[in-house]
């Protein structure tokens, strides 16, 4: 990418067309992520050990990253410090180029809140709450009115074709069916990061093949996906590879490059804007 934008501003026939080039592939792909030397330790002396160990990472915007690797190589305690869910003992965590790694955890919740989506193995929804209240639980945050926060967790449903069985309990659903409830609940928000832990583990394979299919699609439209995996085939969907070893990385493959990721959803936010505004001048 450097070499792509140093090129073009020393060679090309128009040094101006150049330089807006590459500041607009370099905007498009800015780094989302930036993990600087983050160790995660537990017990002392004798009883040290780590499940993360001065690991650095960078993740641009549009990236779908699967994590692999051993059991205990430290994969969840990774989404787990990703997702500001827990803090790690030492290193810095740069979340869209602000240091979020000293903020308070209430600090810290509502950037969550905003910032990202999770998705996990066991799909984790509350047995006791319909579906669609399921689904509105991280609206709390927007404080907006219940009737809307409903209407929102609706419509996340909808998309995932479970618009009929909104006031179902999870225990009414298949194991597929839940998991799509859990990836509209994680999306509900808007986070433009979805981090997901084993998300097909629990699943047969045609559910999922769905699921992977929803989360392509998600990934499709600009967002950042990071998914831990046991399953080498799943590998297929995603633009980038790593394999973790002892709390550090063992191989990282891009298999696209960053100017071919898809275009971040804050672009195409900000494009919509823009449309909607020339539309109201004309
Ligand atoms: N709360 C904890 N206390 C002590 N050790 C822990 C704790 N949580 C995780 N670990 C250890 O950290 C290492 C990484 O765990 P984890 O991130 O869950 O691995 P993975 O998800 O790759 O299986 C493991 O050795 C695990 O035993
Ligand atoms: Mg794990």
């Amino acid at each position: 990418m450097e070499s792509v934008c140093a090129g073009n501003r020393t060679g090309g026939s128009n040094p101006l067309a150049s330089a807006i080039f590459c500041c607009i592939i370099e905007t498009m792909n800015e780094s989302v992520i930036e993990l600087k030397g983050i160790t995660k330790r537990y017990g002392y002396g004798d009883t040290e050990s780590f499940a993360l160990k001065d690991f650095d990472l960078t993740v641009k915007r549009g990236e779908f990253i699967m994590i692999m690797g051993p059991s205990g190589c430290g994969k969840t305690t990774l989404l787990n410090v990703l997702g500001l869910l827990d803090k790690a003992t030492e290193g810095s965590y740069f979340l869209d180029g602000e240091d979020v790694s000293g903020f308070s955890s209430t600090r810290q919740a509502r950037i969550r809140a905003k910032k990202i989506g999770f998705i996990f193995q066991n799909f984790n929804l509350i047995m006791d709450l319909p579906v669609i209240e399921n689904v509105a639980l991280p609206l709390v945050y927007t404080g907006h009115p219940k009737s809307a926060r409903l209407m929102q967790a609706s419509s996340a449903l909808a998309r995932f074709r479970l618009q009929e069985r909104e006031y179902y309990f999870p225990s009414q659903l298949s194991g597929g069916q839940q998991q799509r409830v859990a990836i509209a609940r994680a999306i509900v928000s808007d986070p433009e990061i979805i981090l997901a832990d084993e998300p097909t583990g629990n699943l047969d394979s045609r559910s999922s093949r769905i699921v992977m299919e929803e989360l392509k699609a998600i990934h499709e439209e600009g967002n950042t996906i990071i998914m831990v995996t046991h399953n080498p085939a799943l590998t297929t969907y995603a633009t980038r590879v790593i394999n973790m070893l002892d709390g550090q990385i063992d191989t990282d493959v891009k298999t696209v490059s960053d100017q071919n990721l898809p275009k971040p959803v804050s672009e195409r936010k900000a494009a919509r804007r823009s449309r909607r505004k020339s539309g109201r001048r004309r």
